[in-house]
């Protein structure tokens, strides 16, 4: 057994069976129209893989090839810089955007280090996650001098994912029978952000995890991932963590917790997680797609009747995600706040 702190030990329950097995993946989309002269038939399969797995990838994406390249080539380059230069962008408790290399999930650290930025700078969130305190404060991207283009490449990326993450919202909307422009008015002054992912090798994989199990806050997450492998998605069938394989040139998709609420459980935000491996290291980069700070999340209206009634109680997503943020700088006492605490019984 290699030198691990004891911050990143999972408990026995959680953590990564190392065997590798071939078992029925997450479906592979083709967004193509041309592929498919039926928009009817795209939307049935994304809605089809949004009910069963939360998780899907998709390739003719429209995000250029050469971007995607780009921004895994700006990732490395950033993470292989020294410590000190990192440092020189790291966030804290003032400052969330930026670099971070002691993230935990679920109170355990993570063997990884991160580097965060909106998606619109500036961004304006609550300053406290206490209800009455209707104090605003103003968030704002920090950016590294290097590697030089770093910051241009970053952006580009996140223009051109964004339009995909419209795209792909209208397409979910249309499968739930809704127009399809049913969730762009909650996007206008988004909370999105998005984030480089660097897991190095890890003496201890059977130990520790890149990111321990977890469901994503936002409403909808794309991925751009290496061809490493270690992301892992729990099935819904049957419980079992099944492994994101990587495919070239494919985007990751996963529903999260506000389209779980919007859809009052009709598509479910699924657990995943990312284990690591002693040999190679990893790169992946999510985009997360979160609403406005003013958005009351609730089951939409017109997916809700008597037969059918609400399964959440509306919650506000700024106060929700100040909340939720706290325990991403140290360990609480208590578990973070979750949409299921919103839950009806
Ligand atoms: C995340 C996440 C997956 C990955 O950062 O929320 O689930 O492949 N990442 O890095
Ligand atoms: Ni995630």
């Amino acid at each position: 057994m290699g030198e691990v702190d004891q911050a990143f030990i999972q408990s026995i329950q959680h953590r990564a069976n190392l065997d590798t097995i071939e078992i029925e993946g997450i479906p592979l989309i083709n967004l193509s129209l041309s592929h498919t002269t039926d928009i009817n038939l795209l939307v049935s399969e994304i809605g089809n893989a949004c009910k069963n797995w939360g998780f899907f990838q998709v390739i003719n994406h429209g995000v250029p090839l050469e971007l995607l390249e780009k921004i895994k080539v700006a990732a490395k380059a950033f993470f292989d810089q020294p410590m000190e230069e990192k440092r020189k962008v790291k966030r804290d408790e003032v400052n969330p955007m930026g670099y971070y290399e002691s993230e935990h999930t679920k109170n355990v650290r993570d063997w990884k280090e991160v580097f965060d930025f909106l998606i619109k700078d500036p961004t304006f969130l609550p300053a406290s996650p206490e209800l009455e305190d209707d104090e605003m404060r103003t968030l704002s991207n920090q950016w590294p001098e290097n590697p030089p283009q770093f910051r241009e490449v970053c952006q580009e990326y996140a223009r051109e994912v964004e339009k995909l993450g419209y795209k792909l919202l209208e397409l979910i909307a249309l499968s739930l029978g809704l127009p399809s422009n049913r969730f762009n008015g909650y996007f206008e002054d988004q909370l999105s952000r998005m984030r480089l992912n660097h897991y190095p090798p890890c003496p201890c994989p059977e130990l520790a995890l890149g990111v321990g199990r977890h469901k994503d806050a936002g409403a909808l997450t794309i991925v751009a991932q290496d061809d490493v492998g270690g992301l892992q998605v729990k099935r819904k069938s049957d419980g079992v963590w099944v492994p994101v394989k990587p495919t070239p040139n494919a985007l990751v998709i996963n529903v999260g917790d506000i389209i779980q609420v919007w859809s009052n459980e009709a598509y479910e935000s699924v657990e995943h997680r990312v284990v690591v491996n002693s040999e190679r290291e990893r790169f992946s980069i999510p985009i997360f797609f979160f609403p406005s700070h003013y958005v009351m999340v609730k089951p939409l209206e017109e997916l809700v009747n008597e037969g059918n009634p609400p399964k959440y109680k509306p919650y506000n997503f700024g106060k929700f995600n100040v909340a939720r943020n706290r325990s991403n700088y140290k360990k609480l006492e208590v578990q973070n706040i979750q949409i299921s605490d919103f839950k009806i019984i």
